[in-house]
Formats: C-alpha cells, structure tokens, sequence
C-alpha cells in the first residue's frame, strides 16, 4: 500500500560538472518516489538543456536497478543554462520552453542534482515560470552554500589523497618537488583536504593567496634539514598575492561594464558549439605548470608537475557518498510527498534537511582563514605560501 503523497510526478535532472554519487542519488529518489509513494518519475537527459528540448525518460524500476556504484549520471548531463541556452551560436532565454514542456509533462516538481550553478538555475525556472523545484547539493568542489558537504567531495578528496600518496613514492625516490594541481574551481577544499590527508608540505589554496619567495624559502629549508624531496599540493584555483591584487582591480572594473555591452555579448556565443548543439568549454591550461616553473627557477630543485583534473570526478563513489546520496534522495522524496519545495535539502551536523533555496542560490562556500584543517595543517608545518 503506497503512502500519501502530495506530489504524483516529478522530474529529474542532472546539471553541472559529473561526480560519483549522481546515479545513488538518482536511485534513491526514484525507488523512493515509485515504490513508496506511487509517484511517477520522469528522467530530463543532459541537465536543463534536455528539458528545453524535451528529451526525457521515464524511468522504473529496471532503469535505476544496479546504478548505486555507477560514476557519472545515467541522465547525462550539461553546464547549458535555461535563461542563456546556446542556440545554434546564440545564447537564447529559453526558461518559456522549459516551463511549457515540465507542465506539458504534467511535472509537479522537478528535482534538480547540481552545484552552485545549478541552484541558481532551479529558483530561476520557479521564479520564472512557478514550476516547484527541490535540489541536491553536488559538487567536487564543496562550494554549495547552506550545507556542509556536497555529494561526491568526499569520493575526490579519496582520489586526490590516493594521487598524492603515490606521488610521495616517486618524489621521495628522485629527490624532487612535485607539484598536485587538484580541482575544486575557485574553492580550496578539495586541495585543503586532500593536501592534509596526503601529508602534503605546501598546500596552495584561492583562499589564502601566497608568495613565491616565501614558497621557496620553506622547500630549502626542508632541504637544509635533510628532507630533499616535497610535495605541493595546488587548488586550480590558487593564485599568488600578484594576481589576487590583479583580478580584484579586474573585479572592480568588470562591475561597471556597461549593462547594454554585456547584453549585446550574450546574444553572439563567444565559445564555438559543439557537435552535441551546446557551448563548448574552452580547454584550461593547468595552472600548476607555472608555479612549477617559478618554483624550479628560484630554488633549483627538479620539479615534476600532475595535474589530477577529470580522474578526480571519475569512478565509483566511496561508501560515504553512497549512503549520504540515499540519504539525500529518499529525505528529498519525503518532503515532496509533503508538498515542500523550492527547498535544498542539505546535510548539516549529520541530518538532511530542508534549507530555503532562495537562501543558496547565488552563494558560494569557501574555506575561511581559520578553518580547523588550516590550523591543524600549520601546527604540524604544513606552509600555505603566506
Ligand atoms: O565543478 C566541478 C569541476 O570539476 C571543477 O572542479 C572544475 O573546475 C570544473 O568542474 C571543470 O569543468 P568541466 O568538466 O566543464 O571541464
């Protein structure tokens, strides 16, 4: 006998960067959803671009059956935004086509797996168009605001700290620095975490901008005392003090870019279209490179560069992340079937619960200077190039 539910249909989508835990997440909610409370369960393929499209599933029992330590999504996924949709070279408001196929769907609510971008991306399509919505914080990177950790940060911080690991064999063997771009965008969680479970000497992260000399003078310290091989771990968000002055004098003058420019700027794509029909991500050169070549420059050590990039959002999920994505799923198809939406649901001091989403859109979490794990980190030498 099913329970009552205030919600028969619901969509799903998955948004953003990829992690493991988006098929446990996805499983959990459906099971959930269509064995618990007879609501039907609707997949949108390729994030917010498949329901502009209306490229959709529906999915069962078989469907979500042996997903639970898949990678990846089985939905597919994109970065594409429904209010600047990349058309054929044009970026095109597209919220209408959304809002029209979700109610044509007859879709009471749609739940929305994704990051920071992808908050924002839901309030918009209910504020826009009324359609309910319900997230779930993912991300590698930690950054969502209004819960203390997104689904699939604990399964990268697994795989970095395992890189890190291994690249202590080698370094401690050739006497080198070797230098660990991690991901995390513009967050140093994933470097912070990773950097101090690895052991790493230096850890380099956006929120704590550093200075080559002071870099350096550590590494021939370490020299001095015996220790001929380090290991710096690097946010590829990380910057020197140099360029956090520069990109903030940027900021700055970005702020009073004229309105009408950037209006203009939206309606021409800038970035070529790929084969798939959506804006295509210019390739990112590694940032460690550089900070490899100035560290090698000023301290004469043989210094080798990694950079962990997309390994680190590959692979099956750990156990944590598995359970905290049912637990996620099953708690957000609760609240459905209790009519709450346009809710996060967030995990917090160990519960999952509801956090207004209009409270984390548009947030971002970074680590604060006096976080524990930097504390931690410096008591035992750990140098933040500061
Ligand atoms: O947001 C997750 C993330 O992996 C970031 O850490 C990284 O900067 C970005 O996605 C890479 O984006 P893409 O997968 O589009 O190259």
């Amino acid at each position: 006998m099913s329970k009552k539910s205030k919600t028969r249909c619901i969509g799903i989508l998955t948004a953003g960067g990829d992690c493991p835990g988006l098929n446990a997440a996805i499983r959990a909610i459906a099971k959930a959803a269509m064995n618990e409370y007879d609501i039907k369960v609707i997949g949108i393929h390729d994030g917010f671009r498949g329901l502009v499209e209306n490229r959709v599933t529906r999915l069962d029992n078989r469907t979500v059956s042996g997903i639970l330590t898949m990678g990846g999504t089985i939905l597919g996924t994109s970065r594409d935004k429904p209010h600047r949709m990349p058309m054929g070279g044009k970026l095109v408001d597209m919220v209408d086509a959304a809002v029209a196929n979700a109610k044509n769907l007859q879709m009471d609510a749609i739940v929305c797996l994704g990051g920071g971008g992808t908050q924002k991306n839901a309030l918009r399509l209910q504020q826009r168009g009324g359609i309910p919505v319900l997230t779930l914080p993912k991300t590698i990177d930690n950054d969502v605001a209004g819960t203390d950790i997104s689904f699939g940060y604990d399964t990268a911080v697994t795989i970095a700290t395992d890189a890190i690991d291994r690249l202590h064999t080698t370094a401690t063997s050739h006497h080198r620095v070797i230098v660990c771009e991690v991901m995390g965008h513009s967050a140093g969680w994933l470097a912070l975490s990773s950097g101090v479970a690895g052991g790493a000497d230096v850890i380099l992260i956006p929120e704590i901008p550093f200075e080559y000399d002071k870099i350096v003078d550590y590494l021939l310290e370490r020299r001095r005392t015996g220790k001929r091989f380090s290991i710096i771990a690097v946010a590829e968000g990380a910057m020197s003090v140099e360029q956090a002055k520069k990109m903030e004098q940027e900021l700055k003058a970005g702020k009073k870019k004229d309105k009408k420019k950037r209006e203009e700027e939206d309606t021409v794509s800038t970035l070529p279209i790929g084969e798939e029909g959506h804006a295509v991500q210019l390739v990112r050169e590694p940032r460690a490179s550089t900070i490899a070549r100035h560290i090698q420059e000023r301290s004469g050590a043989e210094v080798r560069v990694t950079s962990l990039g997309h390994v680190q959002r590959g692979g099956v999920p750990t156990p944590f992340d598995r359970s905290l994505c049912t637990r996620l799923g099953t708690r957000a198809v609760e609240l459905l079937a209790d009519g709450v939406t346009n809710v996060m649901v967030a995990y917090k001091s160990g519960e999952c619960v509801p956090v207004p989403l209009e409270e984390v859109a548009g947030q971002r979490k970074t680590v604060p200077q006096d976080h524990e794990l930097i504390r931690s980190a410096r008591l035992v030498g750990t140098c933040f190039g500061d």
